[in-house]
C-alpha cells in the first residue's frame, strides 16, 4: 500500500500546526474546543442525543477525547487514511471510550449518532470526495448528524494561514456553497451553515460580534451541519 500524504507529517503535525496558527495568537486547543462547543450547542438545539461518535480524518486523535468529554459519549472512534497518524493517536489518546482505526479497518454499520470532521475534505482528491461522503452517510443511523467543518477560502486570514502551513501545500479548498452542494448531492439534508473565527486574539474584544456574523460565509472556518435523511 502506498503511504498516505499525512504519514510524513504524523510526528510533526502538532508543531507544524502551532507554527501556522501562531499569527492568530490562539492555540490548536482553542480552535478545537470552540468547534466542539459550537457543534454541541447546535445539537442541543436539535435535541439530538449523542452516544456514539466518529471523528473522520482524526489525524493524531486530539479531538477524540475532547468529543468524548463534551458529549459524555459511550464511544468515540477516530479513523484516518494515514496509518502513521493512527499510530500516534493510539499512543496518545486510546482509552476504553476512545479507539482509533485505519480507514480500511473501518466498516460503516449505520449505527452512529454523530460524525464529526475537521479540515479533512480539502485533503481528499476531488474524485474521491463523493465516495467518502457516501461511506460517512452509511455509518450514520437514519436522522443522525454529520458536522462538516472546513477551512474557509473566502477568509483572507485562512488563506494566509494555509499558505504558511507545511501540510496544506496540496490542499484543494472548498467554499461554503460548494460544501453544501457536495453534501446535498451525497444525500444529506442540510440543517444549517455557520461561520466562526472572524477575529484573531489581538482583536478579541470584537469577538462578541461573532454571533451576528455567523450567518455570513466569511469566517475563518465554517460548519455545515446536516442529517442523514432517511431514503
Ligand atoms: C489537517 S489534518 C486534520 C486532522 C484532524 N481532523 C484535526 O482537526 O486536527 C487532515 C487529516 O485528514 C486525513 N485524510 C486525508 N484524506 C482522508 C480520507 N480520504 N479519509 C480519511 N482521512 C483522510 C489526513 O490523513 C489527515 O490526518
Amino acid at each position: 500500500m502506498s503511504p498516505a500524504e499525512f504519514d510524513s507529517f504524523a510526528k510533526s503535525y502538532e508543531q507544524d500546526l502551532a507554527k501556522s496558527l501562531a499569527v492568530t495568537g490562539e492555540t490548536r486547543e482553542f480552535y478545537a474546543q470552540q468547534r466542539i462547543d459550537w457543534t454541541a450547542e447546535c445539537l442541543s438545539r436539535l435535541k439530538h442525543r449523542v452516544r456514539r461518535i466518529l471523528d473522520y480524518g482524526c489525524g493524531d486523535g486530539a479531538n477524540v477525547p475532547m468529543l468524548a468529554s463534551k458529549f459524555e459519549a459511550e464511544q468515540v472512534i477516530g479513523v484516518d487514511v494515514s496509518s502513521a497518524s493512527i499510530a500516534v493517536a493510539r499512543q496518545s489518546h486510546a482509552s476504553p471510550a476512545c479507539s482509533f482505526f485505519c480507514l480500511e479497518e473501518f466498516a460503516p454499520k449505520g449505527e452512529l449518532d454523530l460524525v464529526f470532521t475537521n479540515g479533512v475534505f480539502h485533503h481528499i482528491p476531488l474524485s474521491e470526495r463523493r465516495a467518502c461522503l457516501l461511506a460517512i452517510r452509511q455509518s450514520l443511523r437514519p436522522g443522525a448528524v454529520f458536522a462538516f467543518w472546513e477551512n474557509n477560502p473566502w477568509n483572507p486570514g485562512t488563506r494566509y494561514v494555509m499558505s504558511q502551513c507545511a501540510f496544506d501545500e496540496n490542499a484543494i479548498t472548498i467554499n461554503p456553497p460548494k460544501a453544501r452542494r457536495i453534501l446535498s448531492e451525497a444525500g444529506f439534508k442540510i440543517v444549517r451553515t455557520d461561520s466562526l473565527f472572524y477575529f484573531p486574539r489581538q482583536l478579541g474584544f470584537l469577538r462578541p460580534m461573532e454571533r451576528w456574523l455567523r450567518g455570513l460565509p466569511l469566517g475563518g472556518q465554517y460548519l455545515v451541519l446536516c442529517q442523514n435523511s432517511p431514503e
